[in-house]
């Protein structure tokens, strides 16, 4: 998925708590890391801005006209600045909103003809009581407009909320067989594609079949110390060095004791990462997917080599070290569209995942699922013998660090 692609609308469908922001959110941080440029206009937030936070269940009554004038108003506000933000360059906008009834969506259908721009539907279901009921206790009361509320009150208003919706919620349906849409019900337990077709919004829908709520952890660790860390050389595959063997013992002590259940365990290929999870009392995947950046003809030399045989690829490196490819090699945008089946993978385990993987093809997840840009992946601090613990949360993801000292082993 690289530039340039033609804009494309999100538009969201649903009744309050049904997940659509979470949604909203992890697809533009996932587009955003696939080299994308998108962005999430969410609605409710142009009602906070333009009219304050107070806003009680009545204003969202169908019958109060007033409500109805001022949430159509902000809804087209929004709308605006989609195009807007395509005029200006803008891909992938995703249009946070309730749009619950056929009379929106047409209009917003409208819009998008005349803006030049296509517009997908995606609607999120919910069949499940209990799971509306925790959405609500855990996103909603902390929202904005229940801000210094007593959380009972809040949650009592929120469901008010959401009657006033449901009295006229109209589902994507038979009558809107000729637009494009994905009906995702029950998080992934069933989904309807109608007319999706082309590279983006076919990869999107299969990206969001496979999200899921359940709480798990992801651990990452650098494989131990290898004998090029010594040495300082690139790539190759080396076995440990004395201290990464420690790594490997002290690694196979201290996991088990932090992870809860059993987790899935995956390796690259390579007899670093192998070696190092070899004392973990889980049975290991090795994945070619999570081999090291591939350093093509500079393998198994240093940096400061590469400077010297070839200052011109030294210096482009240097100044774009997202995009720059070694020769007969990849770049770390090359490393991160391999990782995209790793990170389909991740966001369907409802196991805790640990991977034992390398600096590079580390970094590139941990942006994922940190949320951090593409420019800033090359850089992100990935220490050798340091186990990080990531907890993906509604809007965001949890993170404690564990460095390991190899000398106590
Ligand atoms: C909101 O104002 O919170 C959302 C408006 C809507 O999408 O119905």
């Amino acid at each position: 998925m690289s530039s340039p692609i033609q804009p494309l609308v999100f538009a969201m469908v649903g009744l309050p708590a049904r997940g659509k922001t979470y949604m909203a959110r992890k697809l533009a941080r996932y587009l955003r890391w696939r080299g994308l440029n998108a962005r999430v206009f969410n609605v409710g937030n142009y009602r906070r801005e333009r009219l304050g936070s107070g806003q009680k269940a009545d204003f969202f009554d169908p019958t109060n006209a007033t409500g109805v004038e001022a949430r159509r108003r902000m809804a087209l506000e929004a709308l605006d600045d989609v195009f807007r933000w395509v005029r200006g360059g803008g891909e992938i906008a995703i249009y946070d909103a309730t749009n619950g009834t056929r009379e929106r969506r047409d209009l917003i259908v409208k819009r998008c003809e005349s803006a030049g721009v296509p517009v997908i539907f995606v609607e999120s279901v919910c069949s499940d009581p209990a799971l509306v009921e925790e959405n609500v206790r855990e996103t909603k009361i902390s929202s904005p407009d229940y801000a210094g509320i007593d959380p009972d009150q809040a949650v009592s208003d929120f469901r008010a909320r959401i009657k006033m919706y449901e009295s006229a919620y109209e589902t994507l349906g038979d009558d809107e067989t000729h637009r494009s849409w994905v009906k995702i019900v029950d998080v992934g337990r069933q989904v309807v594609a109608n007319r999706i077709g082309g590279y983006v919004p076919s990869r999107l829908v299969y990206y969001l079949m496979n999200l899921h709520l359940a709480p798990r952890d992801i651990w990452l660790t650098r494989h131990g110390e290898s004998a090029f860390n010594v040495k300082g050389l690139l790539g190759g595959d080396p076995g440990l060095s004395a201290r990464g063997a420690q790594y490997a013992k002290a690694l196979a002590v201290e996991l088990p004791k932090r992870v809860q259940g059993t987790p899935k365990l995956w390796t690259s290929t390579l007899q670093r990462t192998v070696n190092t999870a070899k004392g973990l009392p889980w049975e290991p995947l090795a994945l070619r997917a999570l081999d090291e950046i591939d350093a093509g003809v500079c393998d198994g030399w240093t940096y400061a080599l590469v400077k010297e045989r070839m200052p011109a690829e030294f210096a482009a490196r240097k100044a774009d070290k997202l995009r720059y490819r070694y020769p007969r090699g990849e770049s770390y945008q090359d490393v991160i569209g391999r990782l995209n089946p790793v990170i389909i993978e991740l966001e369907r385990s409802k196991q805790p995942v640990v991977i034992v993987a390398h600096q590079a093809v580390l970094r590139a997840l941990y942006a994922y699922l940190a949320g951090r840009t593409p420019e800033e992946c090359p850089h992100l601090e990935m220490p050798l013998h340091t186990l990080i613990q990531l907890r993906p949360k509604a809007y965001g993801c949890e993170e404690r660090r564990f460095p390991i000292p190899v000398s106590d082993f």
